[in-house]
């Protein structure tokens, strides 16, 4: 099947430094709206760790990544790569885009 891009919320629902997640076809999507000294930028990636499926939503971002709030494995947000144990696995990256004041999630 064709992934299409989503209407995911608003744009000032995810602020510079802020994040949220909602299930998209039954799928959990995390949004997350990354500051750096350069610009803001968008990242969407699973809502779900890889390693026990747990919920990613309430971990910490830095530096373009995300730290598992059970065990601690940190993602790169931008590839969906995992950096340390005890995930092993990559986490689902979306392409997300800004329409019309509209965060859209191609999923
Ligand atoms: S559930 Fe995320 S690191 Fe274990």
């Amino acid at each position: 099947m064709q992934a299409n891009f989503t209407r995911f919320c608003k744009l000032d629902e995810v602020p510079p430094g802020g994040k949220k997640a909602l299930k998209i076809n039954e799928t959990w999507v995390l949004v997350c709206n990354v500051k750096s000294n350069v610009t803001d930028r968008l990242f969407a990636v699973s809502g779900i760790c890889s390693h026990q499926f747990k919920p990613l939503f309430n971990g910490r971002v830095r530096n373009c990544r995300i730290t598992c709030p059970v065990h601690g494995a940190r993602f790169d947000l931008e590839t969906g790569a995992a950096l340390d144990l005890p995930a092993t696995k990559p986490i689902a990256v979306y392409e997300v885009r800004v329409v019309d004041d509209w965060i859209e999630v191609k999923i």
